[in-house]
């Protein structure tokens, strides 16, 4: 019966959000957790929604009857008038009164259950908010990385929330959020991830003119390899091989088949899921002229860009260590950039280093290419050699 009653909840919420997807494949949706923290919410959803459902129908049915028991007859003398009714009142005190306590009961419960700290065998992620990004670091492995959680399946995650700027919220619907991030403040929220997926994260509290595009992506895999991912993220970047022309790669040869997922650490790119495939369309007049990068001449670059240079923001394992933006150490191995907005190939990189507040409204990093307001910017030759480097660091 209850079951029955869920499902019939489920249902009826979730029509309107998979009519407005034409779509049975939601992947964002918040009605079919997939932890024990996101059943700790959809069961309080449960709960105001039947509470809300039961008062609906009792005020709807009792005003029906009013208005058709004492409607207004030809010949009937005028009503009696009442001053006042102590037991009436004291009843319509009560059921209200009973009715918030049976919502605040187990809506305190979840709270104080769900905001402690998870216990000390938990995987820790410290999560820093940015204006516009994400900051995630695994103390207990000394790993730092931005924009995508690597997860394994199986074991809690106590992740501590925090921000550098304004506040954020912390969001990914089928595992478990939203909660803020707060200045001065560590707020938590575990929850146990029980499948191997990709999910997409959001930043879920107004933070400004990027705030719909602090976006994240959660990857829950197999414990095996979460510990090869790090291993990896532990490890230098390695210098890949020579990137494709940055103008280009439209037009070139499909990448060689990509390593089986078994023995790749990172998600590749090619094997993702739809949902999780960064695809914001280029901004109109953003061009870049068609010539290879350098990866060395990059490197170099990297440390003495004008007008100034990129280590004086981000940090490279062994290169640079400014935490002023988002670690790059093994950028090329990630699936997006800009905060889940572009997917990360050397067109993308190359047009994010020309024009990166073009390319995301109100981004920090300052525009790199060479132009009348920046005379002393980089040319595409420079800029595609940037992101060469970048793309090669695996
Ligand atoms: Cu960060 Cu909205």
């Amino acid at each position: 019966m209850i079951r029955a009653l869920r499902w019939r909840t489920h249902t009826a919420a979730a029509l309107p959000a998979a009519l407005a997807a034409c779509s049975s494949h939601v992947p964002n949706t918040t009605l079919s957790p997939q932890t024990e923290f996101g059943r700790d919410i959809d069961a309080l959803f449960d709960i105001l929604l039947f509470a809300g459902v039961a008062v609906l129908v009792l005020v709807t049915l009792a005003l029906l009857f009013v208005i058709v028991r004492y409607r207004h007859r030809a010949g009937a003398p005028e009503p009696k008038a009442i001053h006042g009714n102590a037991v009436l009142e004291i009843v319509w005190t009560l059921i209200p009164a009973v009715i918030l306590a049976i919502i605040a009961v187990p809506t305190v419960r979840t709270i104080f259950r769900t905001q402690a700290e998870a216990g000390p065998n938990a995987l820790q992620v410290e999560v820093v908010g940015h204006q516009w990004w994400w900051e995630f670091r695994y103390p207990q492995y000394g790993v730092v990385t931005a924009n995508e959680l690597y997860l394994p399946v199986g074991r809690t995650v106590n992740f501590a929330l925090m921000t550098a700027d304004v506040v954020h919220s912390f969001w990914i619907p089928q595992l478990g959020g939203k909660r803020d991030l707060v200045s001065n403040d560590t707020n938590h929220v575990w929850f146990t991830p029980e499948s191997a997926f990709a999910w997409n994260g959001f930043c879920a509290e107004f933070c400004g003119s990027s705030h719909a595009n602090m976006r994240f992506r959660v990857f829950t895999v197999p414990p095996e390899q979460f510990e090869r991912w790090i291993a990896h993220q532990q490890s230098p970047p390695v210098l890949g091989a020579a990137a494709p022309p940055a103008g280009a790669i439209d037009t070139l040869a499909p990448a060689p088949p990509a390593p089986p997922q078994a023995t790749a650490p990172t998600v590749v790119a090619d094997s993702l899921p739809e949902h999780v495939r960064a695809a914001t369309p280029i901004p109109a007049g953003l061009r870049m002229s068609n010539v290879r990068g350098d990866a060395a001449r990059g490197a170099q670059l990297f440390m003495r860009a004008t007008p100034m240079p990129c280590a004086a923001c981000h940090a490279i394992q062994g290169v640079a260590a400014s935490i002023v933006g988002p670690n790059l150490t093994h950028v090329g191995s990630r699936t997006s950039i800009g905060a889940g907005l572009f997917p990360t190939d050397a067109r993308h990189l190359a047009l994010w280093i020309k024009d990166s507040p073009a390319m995301k409204p109100g981004s920090k990093m300052p525009a790199f290419g060479k132009s009348a307001q920046i005379p002393a910017g980089l040319d595409d030759q420079q800029i595609a050699d940037l992101a060469a480097y970048l793309l090669s660091l695996k």
